[in-house]
Protein backbone atom coordinates (compact mmCIF):
# COMPACT_ATOMS: atom_id res chain seq x y z
CA UNK A 1 0.00 0.00 0.00
CA UNK A 2 0.72 3.91 -0.35
CA UNK A 3 1.20 4.71 3.08
CA UNK A 4 2.85 8.82 2.47
CA UNK A 5 3.22 10.68 -0.21
CA UNK A 6 4.64 14.05 -1.33
CA UNK A 7 3.99 15.68 -4.02
CA UNK A 8 5.57 19.19 -6.22
CA UNK A 9 4.38 21.06 -8.90
CA UNK A 10 1.70 18.40 -10.31
CA UNK A 11 -0.58 21.10 -12.19
CA UNK A 12 -1.77 23.16 -9.15
CA UNK A 13 -0.37 20.69 -6.59
CA UNK A 14 2.27 22.92 -5.36
CA UNK A 15 3.20 21.03 -2.30
CA UNK A 16 0.78 18.37 -0.65
CA UNK A 17 1.59 16.14 1.74
CA UNK A 18 -0.31 13.65 3.05
CA UNK A 19 -0.63 9.90 4.63
CA UNK A 20 -2.69 7.56 3.05
CA UNK A 21 -4.67 5.13 4.77
CA UNK A 22 -4.84 0.96 3.70
CA UNK A 23 -8.37 1.01 3.46
CA UNK A 24 -10.94 3.60 1.30
CA UNK A 25 -9.44 7.49 1.01
CA UNK A 26 -12.15 9.66 -0.95
CA UNK A 27 -11.18 13.34 -1.74
CA UNK A 28 -13.76 15.64 -2.70
CA UNK A 29 -13.83 19.54 -3.58
CA UNK A 30 -14.87 22.10 -5.87
CA UNK A 31 -14.15 21.91 -10.10
CA UNK A 32 -10.21 22.61 -10.64
CA UNK A 33 -9.34 21.94 -7.01
CA UNK A 34 -6.89 19.97 -7.63
CA UNK A 35 -8.54 16.15 -7.14
CA UNK A 36 -7.58 14.60 -10.83
CA UNK A 37 -4.00 16.56 -10.27
CA UNK A 38 -4.29 14.37 -6.85
CA UNK A 39 -4.12 10.85 -8.73
CA UNK A 40 -2.24 11.42 -11.48
CA UNK A 41 0.62 12.66 -9.59
CA UNK A 42 0.50 9.63 -7.87
CA UNK A 43 0.07 7.65 -11.24
CA UNK A 44 3.11 9.50 -12.49
CA UNK A 45 4.79 7.86 -9.12
CA UNK A 46 3.55 4.17 -10.40
CA UNK A 47 4.47 4.21 -14.21
CA UNK A 48 6.23 7.46 -14.85
CA UNK A 49 3.72 9.53 -16.62
CA UNK A 50 0.12 10.77 -16.50
CA UNK A 51 -2.95 9.06 -17.32
CA UNK A 52 -3.90 12.13 -19.09
CA UNK A 53 -1.25 13.42 -20.97
CA UNK A 54 2.23 11.40 -22.38
CA UNK A 55 4.21 14.95 -22.42
CA UNK A 56 5.88 16.38 -19.38
CA UNK A 57 4.68 20.28 -19.86
CA UNK A 58 0.74 19.65 -18.83
CA UNK A 59 1.73 18.13 -15.61
CA UNK A 60 4.70 20.10 -14.14
CA UNK A 61 3.26 23.55 -12.52
CA UNK A 62 3.30 26.53 -15.19
CA UNK A 63 6.43 28.59 -14.44
CA UNK A 64 8.00 25.81 -13.00
CA UNK A 65 11.21 23.31 -14.55
CA UNK A 66 10.28 20.14 -12.78
CA UNK A 67 7.70 18.26 -10.62
CA UNK A 68 8.43 15.76 -8.09
CA UNK A 69 6.65 12.86 -6.43
CA UNK A 70 7.90 10.46 -3.56
CA UNK A 71 6.00 8.07 -2.34
CA UNK A 72 6.36 5.29 0.45
CA UNK A 73 4.78 2.35 -0.33
CA UNK A 74 4.63 -0.48 2.39
CA UNK A 75 4.68 -4.33 2.08
CA UNK A 76 4.07 -6.34 4.97
CA UNK A 77 7.11 -4.83 7.34
CA UNK A 78 8.90 -3.62 4.73
CA UNK A 79 8.76 0.22 3.45
CA UNK A 80 10.47 1.91 0.34
CA UNK A 81 10.82 5.14 -0.79
CA UNK A 82 10.26 6.13 -4.28
CA UNK A 83 10.66 9.11 -6.08
CA UNK A 84 9.89 10.60 -9.49
CA UNK A 85 11.19 13.75 -11.03
CA UNK A 86 10.05 15.32 -14.74
CA UNK A 87 10.91 17.91 -16.19
CA UNK A 88 10.12 20.38 -18.87
CA UNK A 89 12.83 18.79 -21.59
CA UNK A 90 10.98 15.63 -21.07
CA UNK A 91 14.03 14.27 -18.48
CA UNK A 92 12.12 11.92 -16.24
CA UNK A 93 14.58 10.36 -13.00
CA UNK A 94 13.32 7.63 -10.96
CA UNK A 95 14.24 6.14 -7.33
CA UNK A 96 13.34 3.58 -5.53
CA UNK A 97 15.00 2.45 -2.09
CA UNK A 98 17.92 4.99 -2.82
CA UNK A 99 18.89 3.59 -6.10
CA UNK A 100 18.29 5.32 -9.66
CA UNK A 101 16.22 2.62 -11.44
CA UNK A 102 16.97 1.60 -15.24
CA UNK A 103 13.43 1.41 -16.46
CA UNK A 104 10.13 3.43 -15.33
CA UNK A 105 8.61 -0.32 -15.46
CA UNK A 106 10.21 -0.81 -11.78
CA UNK A 107 8.28 1.72 -10.39
CA UNK A 108 4.98 -0.19 -11.27
CA UNK A 109 6.32 -3.40 -9.40
CA UNK A 110 6.60 -1.52 -6.44
CA UNK A 111 3.18 0.68 -7.44
CA UNK A 112 0.62 -1.37 -9.12
CA UNK A 113 -2.04 0.83 -10.33
CA UNK A 114 -5.57 0.30 -11.49
CA UNK A 115 -7.35 3.25 -13.31
CA UNK A 116 -10.70 3.55 -12.98
CA UNK A 117 -11.15 6.97 -15.28
CA UNK A 118 -14.34 6.71 -17.59
CA UNK A 119 -12.20 9.14 -19.67
CA UNK A 120 -10.07 6.14 -20.76
CA UNK A 121 -13.84 4.96 -22.73
CA UNK A 122 -11.82 4.50 -26.03
CA UNK A 123 -10.38 1.41 -24.72
CA UNK A 124 -13.91 -0.40 -25.10
CA UNK A 125 -14.92 2.10 -27.84
CA UNK A 126 -11.65 2.70 -29.92
CA UNK A 127 -9.30 0.61 -31.41
CA UNK A 128 -7.57 -2.44 -30.65
CA UNK A 129 -4.32 -0.92 -28.75
CA UNK A 130 -6.23 0.48 -25.90
CA UNK A 131 -7.24 -3.37 -24.97
CA UNK A 132 -3.78 -4.60 -25.93
CA UNK A 133 -2.45 -2.08 -23.63
CA UNK A 134 -5.05 -3.51 -21.03
CA UNK A 135 -4.18 -7.07 -21.62
CA UNK A 136 -0.09 -6.35 -21.73
CA UNK A 137 -0.16 -4.11 -18.89
CA UNK A 138 -2.06 -6.99 -16.72
CA UNK A 139 0.60 -9.16 -18.14
CA UNK A 140 3.20 -7.41 -16.63
CA UNK A 141 2.54 -8.06 -13.75
CA UNK A 142 1.19 -11.99 -13.79
CA UNK A 143 4.33 -13.13 -16.35
CA UNK A 144 8.02 -12.45 -15.34
CA UNK A 145 9.76 -12.13 -18.44
CA UNK A 146 6.86 -11.06 -20.30
CA UNK A 147 7.92 -7.26 -20.59
CA UNK A 148 11.59 -8.39 -22.11
CA UNK A 149 9.70 -10.83 -24.76
CA UNK A 150 7.36 -8.34 -25.49
CA UNK A 151 10.37 -5.80 -26.26
CA UNK A 152 12.13 -8.71 -28.72
CA UNK A 153 8.90 -8.92 -30.59
CA UNK A 154 8.59 -5.12 -31.27
CA UNK A 155 11.89 -5.07 -32.13
CA UNK A 156 11.98 -7.87 -34.48
CA UNK A 157 9.02 -6.46 -36.45
CA UNK A 158 10.28 -3.20 -36.49
CA UNK A 159 13.90 -4.69 -37.92
CA UNK A 160 11.80 -6.69 -40.42
CA UNK A 161 9.24 -3.63 -41.10
CA UNK A 162 12.38 -1.62 -41.76
CA UNK A 163 13.88 -3.90 -44.18
CA UNK A 164 10.58 -4.04 -46.17
CA UNK A 165 10.82 -0.52 -46.79
CA UNK A 166 14.41 -0.50 -47.67
CA UNK A 167 13.82 -3.54 -50.31
CA UNK A 168 15.71 -5.28 -48.23
CA UNK A 169 14.98 -8.99 -48.60
CA UNK A 170 17.73 -11.37 -48.17
CA UNK A 171 16.98 -11.63 -44.49
CA UNK A 172 13.33 -12.01 -44.22
CA UNK A 173 13.05 -15.26 -43.68
CA UNK A 174 15.23 -14.55 -40.90
CA UNK A 175 13.01 -11.89 -39.12
CA UNK A 176 9.81 -14.03 -40.02
CA UNK A 177 11.13 -16.89 -37.38
CA UNK A 178 12.22 -14.30 -35.12
CA UNK A 179 8.79 -13.05 -35.26
CA UNK A 180 7.30 -15.97 -35.09
CA UNK A 181 9.69 -17.39 -32.46
CA UNK A 182 8.58 -14.46 -29.94
CA UNK A 183 5.41 -13.80 -31.21
CA UNK A 184 3.99 -17.27 -30.66
CA UNK A 185 5.17 -17.41 -27.02
CA UNK A 186 3.78 -13.55 -26.49
CA UNK A 187 0.39 -14.94 -28.04
CA UNK A 188 0.60 -18.21 -25.79
CA UNK A 189 0.49 -15.53 -22.79
CA UNK A 190 -1.93 -13.41 -23.57
CA UNK A 191 -4.36 -16.25 -24.27
CA UNK A 192 -3.94 -17.43 -20.89
CA UNK A 193 -4.71 -13.86 -19.33
CA UNK A 194 -7.45 -12.81 -21.78
CA UNK A 195 -9.08 -15.92 -20.40
CA UNK A 196 -8.68 -15.65 -17.00
CA UNK A 197 -10.04 -11.92 -18.07
CA UNK A 198 -13.29 -12.93 -19.65
CA UNK A 199 -14.37 -15.26 -16.50
CA UNK A 200 -13.41 -12.24 -14.33
CA UNK A 201 -15.18 -10.36 -16.53
CA UNK A 202 -18.42 -12.66 -16.64
CA UNK A 203 -19.15 -12.52 -13.37
CA UNK A 204 -18.24 -9.08 -12.53
CA UNK A 205 -20.58 -7.35 -15.81
CA UNK A 206 -23.87 -8.73 -14.16
CA UNK A 207 -23.00 -7.52 -10.51
CA UNK A 208 -22.46 -4.21 -12.40
CA UNK A 209 -25.58 -3.94 -14.14
CA UNK A 210 -28.21 -6.19 -15.21
CA UNK A 211 -27.61 -4.35 -18.41
CA UNK A 212 -24.41 -5.97 -19.05
CA UNK A 213 -25.28 -9.57 -18.83
CA UNK A 214 -24.35 -11.92 -21.42
CA UNK A 215 -20.61 -9.32 -21.78
CA UNK A 216 -18.43 -11.37 -23.27
CA UNK A 217 -14.68 -10.90 -23.78
CA UNK A 218 -12.80 -13.05 -26.95
CA UNK A 219 -9.25 -13.01 -28.04
CA UNK A 220 -8.03 -12.57 -31.28
CA UNK A 221 -4.04 -13.02 -31.99
CA UNK A 222 -3.66 -10.96 -34.48
CA UNK A 223 -3.93 -14.08 -37.35
CA UNK A 224 -5.44 -17.03 -38.35
CA UNK A 225 -4.80 -19.37 -35.69
CA UNK A 226 -5.34 -22.28 -38.07
CA UNK A 227 -1.98 -21.66 -39.09
CA UNK A 228 1.17 -21.05 -37.12
CA UNK A 229 2.23 -17.74 -37.48
CA UNK A 230 5.30 -18.55 -39.05
CA UNK A 231 2.94 -19.48 -41.65
CA UNK A 232 0.51 -16.70 -41.55
CA UNK A 233 3.47 -14.45 -42.05
CA UNK A 234 4.74 -16.94 -44.80
CA UNK A 235 1.47 -16.60 -46.44
CA UNK A 236 1.58 -12.93 -46.12
CA UNK A 237 5.36 -12.55 -47.09
CA UNK A 238 4.34 -11.81 -50.98
CA UNK A 239 1.78 -8.65 -49.73
CA UNK A 240 4.04 -7.60 -46.79
CA UNK A 241 6.72 -7.00 -49.04
CA UNK A 242 4.44 -4.95 -51.22
CA UNK A 243 3.00 -2.86 -48.67
CA UNK A 244 6.18 -2.75 -47.04
CA UNK A 245 5.48 -3.79 -43.18
CA UNK A 246 4.16 -6.67 -41.35
CA UNK A 247 0.32 -6.87 -41.81
CA UNK A 248 -0.34 -10.25 -39.68
CA UNK A 249 0.88 -11.11 -36.05
CA UNK A 250 0.65 -10.46 -32.08
CA UNK A 251 0.90 -6.28 -33.25
CA UNK A 252 -2.33 -7.28 -34.56
CA UNK A 253 -4.22 -8.93 -31.52
CA UNK A 254 -7.16 -7.36 -30.00
CA UNK A 255 -9.82 -8.39 -27.35
CA UNK A 256 -13.25 -7.81 -28.65
CA UNK A 257 -16.41 -6.70 -25.94
CA UNK A 258 -19.40 -8.39 -27.59
CA UNK A 259 -23.35 -8.48 -25.80
CA UNK A 260 -25.19 -11.28 -27.77
CA UNK A 261 -22.80 -11.40 -30.71
CA UNK A 262 -22.88 -7.96 -31.43
CA UNK A 263 -19.82 -5.25 -30.38
CA UNK A 264 -20.45 -3.59 -27.07
CA UNK A 265 -19.35 -0.21 -28.26
CA UNK A 266 -22.43 -0.83 -31.05
CA UNK A 267 -25.36 -1.37 -28.87
CA UNK A 268 -24.34 -0.58 -24.90
CA UNK A 269 -25.16 3.48 -24.17
CA UNK A 270 -22.54 5.55 -22.49
CA UNK A 271 -23.26 5.20 -19.00
CA UNK A 272 -23.21 1.03 -19.91
CA UNK A 273 -20.28 1.36 -21.64
CA UNK A 274 -18.33 3.03 -18.80
CA UNK A 275 -19.80 0.25 -17.13
CA UNK A 276 -18.08 -2.16 -19.19
CA UNK A 277 -14.85 0.09 -18.78
CA UNK A 278 -14.78 -0.23 -14.92
CA UNK A 279 -15.65 -4.34 -15.07
CA UNK A 280 -12.81 -4.47 -17.15
CA UNK A 281 -10.78 -2.81 -14.81
CA UNK A 282 -11.84 -4.24 -12.16
CA UNK A 283 -11.68 -7.61 -13.78
CA UNK A 284 -7.73 -6.75 -14.32
CA UNK A 285 -6.98 -5.35 -10.97
CA UNK A 286 -8.06 -9.03 -9.79
CA UNK A 287 -5.84 -10.59 -12.07
CA UNK A 288 -2.76 -8.56 -10.49
CA UNK A 289 -3.91 -9.64 -6.98
CA UNK A 290 -3.80 -12.96 -7.99
CA UNK A 291 -0.55 -12.97 -9.41
CA UNK A 292 1.64 -10.20 -7.92
CA UNK A 293 3.38 -9.73 -4.59
CA UNK A 294 2.17 -5.84 -4.16
CA UNK A 295 -1.83 -5.65 -4.32
CA UNK A 296 -2.80 -2.34 -6.49
CA UNK A 297 -4.11 0.55 -5.41
CA UNK A 298 -7.60 1.43 -7.40
CA UNK A 299 -7.39 5.21 -8.31
CA UNK A 300 -10.83 5.70 -9.34
CA UNK A 301 -11.77 9.82 -10.80
CA UNK A 302 -14.90 11.41 -10.35
CA UNK A 303 -17.27 8.27 -10.49
CA UNK A 304 -20.75 10.36 -9.27
CA UNK A 305 -19.94 12.43 -12.37
CA UNK A 306 -19.94 9.69 -14.95
CA UNK A 307 -22.60 7.29 -13.36
CA UNK A 308 -25.89 7.37 -11.88
CA UNK A 309 -26.55 6.60 -7.77
CA UNK A 310 -27.28 3.23 -8.16
CA UNK A 311 -24.50 2.29 -10.54
CA UNK A 312 -21.88 4.09 -8.19
CA UNK A 313 -22.97 2.13 -5.14
CA UNK A 314 -22.22 -1.17 -7.23
CA UNK A 315 -19.11 0.34 -8.62
CA UNK A 316 -18.12 0.53 -5.16
CA UNK A 317 -19.81 -2.63 -3.73
CA UNK A 318 -17.55 -4.37 -6.81
CA UNK A 319 -14.14 -2.48 -5.32
CA UNK A 320 -15.17 -3.61 -1.60
CA UNK A 321 -13.36 -3.86 1.21
CA UNK A 322 -9.50 -4.89 2.38
CA UNK A 323 -8.45 -2.64 -1.17
CA UNK A 324 -6.54 0.44 -0.51
CA UNK A 325 -8.41 2.90 -3.17
CA UNK A 326 -8.56 6.25 -3.51
CA UNK A 327 -11.92 7.91 -5.06
CA UNK A 328 -12.36 11.67 -6.00
CA UNK A 329 -16.00 13.56 -6.66
CA UNK A 330 -17.08 17.15 -5.96
CA UNK A 331 -19.28 16.58 -3.54
CA UNK A 332 -18.45 15.16 -0.16
CA UNK A 333 -22.40 13.62 -0.11
CA UNK A 334 -22.09 11.63 -3.51
CA UNK A 335 -19.10 9.55 -2.22
CA UNK A 336 -20.25 9.10 1.28
CA UNK A 337 -23.61 7.98 -0.61
CA UNK A 338 -21.84 5.24 -2.95
CA UNK A 339 -19.06 3.78 -0.60
CA UNK A 340 -21.85 2.95 1.90
CA UNK A 341 -21.16 2.39 5.83
CA UNK A 342 -17.51 1.33 5.96
CA UNK A 343 -14.97 3.74 6.84
CA UNK A 344 -13.93 6.33 4.34
CA UNK A 345 -10.96 8.72 4.99
CA UNK A 346 -12.05 11.97 3.97
CA UNK A 347 -9.79 14.75 2.36
CA UNK A 348 -11.48 17.95 1.45
CA UNK A 349 -9.45 19.57 -1.92
CA UNK A 350 -9.62 23.52 -2.08
CA UNK A 351 -7.14 25.14 -4.67
CA UNK A 352 -4.52 22.97 -4.92
CA UNK A 353 -4.49 21.96 -0.82
CA UNK A 354 -5.61 18.59 0.42
CA UNK A 355 -6.81 19.30 3.66
CA UNK A 356 -8.31 16.01 5.87
CA UNK A 357 -12.06 16.75 6.27
N1 LIG B 1 0.43 23.21 -15.59
C1 LIG B 1 -0.42 23.71 -14.69
N2 LIG B 1 0.02 24.56 -13.75
C2 LIG B 1 -0.83 25.05 -12.83
N3 LIG B 1 -2.14 24.74 -12.76
C3 LIG B 1 -2.62 23.90 -13.69
C4 LIG B 1 -1.79 23.35 -14.71
N4 LIG B 1 -2.55 22.55 -15.48
C5 LIG B 1 -3.80 22.62 -14.98
N5 LIG B 1 -3.86 23.44 -13.91
C6 LIG B 1 -5.00 23.75 -13.05
O1 LIG B 1 -5.07 22.77 -12.05
C7 LIG B 1 -6.36 22.78 -11.49
C8 LIG B 1 -6.73 21.38 -11.03
O2 LIG B 1 -7.14 20.56 -12.10
P1 LIG B 1 -7.77 19.14 -11.81
O3 LIG B 1 -8.05 18.53 -13.09
O4 LIG B 1 -6.93 18.42 -10.83
O5 LIG B 1 -9.13 19.58 -11.07
P2 LIG B 1 -10.27 18.66 -10.46
O6 LIG B 1 -10.34 18.96 -8.99
O7 LIG B 1 -10.09 17.27 -10.85
O8 LIG B 1 -11.55 19.30 -11.15
P3 LIG B 1 -12.87 18.64 -11.79
O9 LIG B 1 -13.84 18.45 -10.66
O10 LIG B 1 -13.33 19.69 -12.72
O11 LIG B 1 -12.48 17.38 -12.45
C9 LIG B 1 -7.26 23.40 -12.55
O12 LIG B 1 -7.70 24.66 -12.05
C10 LIG B 1 -6.35 23.63 -13.72
O13 LIG B 1 -6.66 24.79 -14.42
MG1 LIG C 1 -11.14 16.00 -12.13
Amino acid sequence: MLEHITIEGVRNLTHVQTPLAAGATALYGANGSGKTSFLEAIHLLGVGRSFRTHQSKPVIQREMQHCRVVGRARRGDLSVVMGLEKHLDGGVRARVAGESVSSLSELALHLPLVLLDTESLGIVTGPPEGRRRLLDGTLFHVEQGFLSLWKRYALAVRQRNSGLRRGILESDKAWRQKIAETGTLLTEQRAVIAAKFADELASLAPALSDDLTGLKLTFRAGWDRKVSLFEALERNAESDTAQGFTQVGPHRADLRLVQNGVLAAEVLSRGQLKLALVALRLAQGILIEDASAVPPLYLVDDLPAELDQAHCASVCKQLGRGRQVILTAVDRGSLEAAWGEDPLNLFHVEQGRVLPA
